[in-house]
């Protein structure tokens, strides 16, 4: 299975680095990362988090790279050759399907909330909120709230943005592997750094930054061992647990064919493990940083760190408000905010494109045009969870998008990264892994990796699993 990706290859590793970057580093680790630690309770959820980038992510991720540079081709079909050459059960392709539907989904919200980043750049390019310098300091919190809230209560400004969003994302796709989606992330990944640099910047000298740190930092074992949430103090709850894991695969795309489908471009001699840290260590990276970032301003303002999705667009325009050049960083900001949900959300189609391509029904262009319809259509089911079908909650209490994210986040991409780690780790041949990694069977790397993969990951993500329905409670 030597054979090059009929979609094309990348030119360089740099540019696996930079698109798989590209496609880690969103609105998971700025937008979500902070409000899911704020909801959990900080620390205690951040370590979680980082505990299962290492011990289950990184193992995955490499797993994932590796079976799609042997595959060569969207994880549908890739599974279907894998298949065949270890003489697995069909079922397998199963993995390849669930992905390019999890990718599906996850779009169709994820578009929505880009739309919000979108809509905030004009508001911080027109200086909006250096309104919050002639207020009263008790009535920011309202203001920033109102703007927040008007925007998402207006079904037709968000279907708006959302059908903007949708439009460049799948010119970028259909512009294929080299032309599109390289050239998008390689000024992008440098600048979005630069600005949060900055960012934090500003957030150290706000009067609270050790509060914002100590929130995100301070953490006892305990947390971990005991699992629960009580009414005085929040230790992390095996719900909570299942989030921290749900947001450690959906930060680095992981479970569903991203970085399958990135890996089939890879070229033949790219050291997977190399570039696979490389990726993750960006992607915490930017999620610690943007908490750095956030808790500060919401202690300094007296804000409620559990506000929800609303967290990053309350908080960071009353910096932008305050600080000097606001308006310019600002409107630079949520620019590359939403460049960087663009890098993202490439690769959440590309799986689904590629397997049209593959049918020989479409060309690049038909297949993302279709693409893009069906997810633009999906989209509507989370841009009326914010207003007109705020009420509707089907499940367990959850609105629509809740329940999408729910569904995605915390089910559909864990479970796919144990059903990889399964393939990968019993059901392939080492000597193929080890090739693929180009790896030696007896190196420590490998060695170590292997057993996180075939022992550690599976149970880890199964106990989260068990602890999260009450199995040891
Ligand atoms: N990792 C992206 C983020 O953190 O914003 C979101 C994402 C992209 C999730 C691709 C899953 C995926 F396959």
């Amino acid at each position: 299975m030597n054979k090059i990706s009929i979609h094309g290859e990348w030119s360089s590793k740099m540019a696996f680095i930079l698109a798989a970057t590209g496609s880690a580093v969103g609105l998971g680790n700025i937008w979500k990362f902070p409000y899911m630690a704020g909801q959990y309770g900080g620390g205690a959820f951040v370590i979680a988090y980082l505990l299962c980038i290492i011990i289950l992510c990184l193992p995955v991720m490499m797993a994932e790279v590796m079976l799609g540079k042997r595959g060569r081709c969207s994880p549908i079909n890739t599974m279907r050759n894998l298949v065949r050459e270890t003489s697995q059960s069909k079922l397998w392709v199963l993995l390849g399907w669930s992905g390019a539907l999890a990718g599906f989904l996850i779009l169709s919200y994820y578009s929505v909330i880009a739309g919000w980043a979108m809509a905030y750049v004009p508001t911080l390019a027109t200086g909006t909120f250096t309104e919050i310098n002639n207020i009263p300091a008790s009535e920011i919190n309202d203001f920033v709230d109102s703007i927040f809230n008007s925007l998402i209560e207006n079904p037709i400004e968000l279907i708006s943005w959302h059908t903007v969003f949708i439009i460049i994302t799948m010119i970028m796709v259909a512009g294929g592997v080299k032309g599109g989606l390289e050239k998008a992330v390689n000024f992008m990944m440098p600048a979005l750094f630069i600005v949060l640099l900055v960012l934090v910047g500003y957030a150290m000298s706000t009067p609270n930054f050790s509060e914002g740190f100590y929130f995100m930092f301070n953490f006892n074992f305990n947390d971990l061992l005991y699992l629960n949430c009580t009414e005085t103090s929040c230790e992390l709850s095996g719900e909570g647990l299942l989030a921290a894991m749900g947001q450690a695969f959906f930060s680095l795309s992981l479970g569903m064919g991203s970085i399958m489908v990135y890996g089939a471009y890879l070229p033949k001699d790219a050291s997977v493990s190399k570039v696979t840290t490389a990726v993750v260590l960006a992607d915490t990276l930017v999620a610690i940083l943007a908490g750095l970032i956030i808790f500060p301003i919401v202690f300094s303002n007296g804000l409620e760190p559990g506000a929800g999705v609303g967290l990053v667009f309350k908080t960071l325009p009353i910096a932008f408000g305050q600080m000097p050049f606001g308006t310019l960083f600002g409107t630079l900001f949520f620019i590359l905010l939403v460049l960087a949900a663009l890098s993202s959300s490439i690769s959440l189609v590309e799986p689904a494109v590629a397997w049209l391509i593959e049918t020989g029904k479409f060309n690049r262009i038909s297949a993302s045009v279709t693409s893009g319809l069906l997810v633009w259509l999906a989209g509507l089911i989370t841009v009326f969870s914010f207003n007109i079908w705020s009420e509707i909650k089907p499940l367990a209490g959850l609105n629509l998008f809740e329940l999408l994210d729910y569904l995605t986040s915390n089910i559909m991409l864990p479970l796919g990264g144990l059903l990889i780690a399964i393939f990968v780790g019993w059901l392939m041949k080492k000597t193929v892994v080890a090739e693929e990694l180009n790896s030696s069977i007896d190196s420590f790397i490998y060695y170590i990796w292997y057993f996180l993969l075939r022992y550690i990951t599976p149970l880890g993500v199964g106990i989260v699993f068990l602890n999260a329905i009450g199995i040891f409670s």
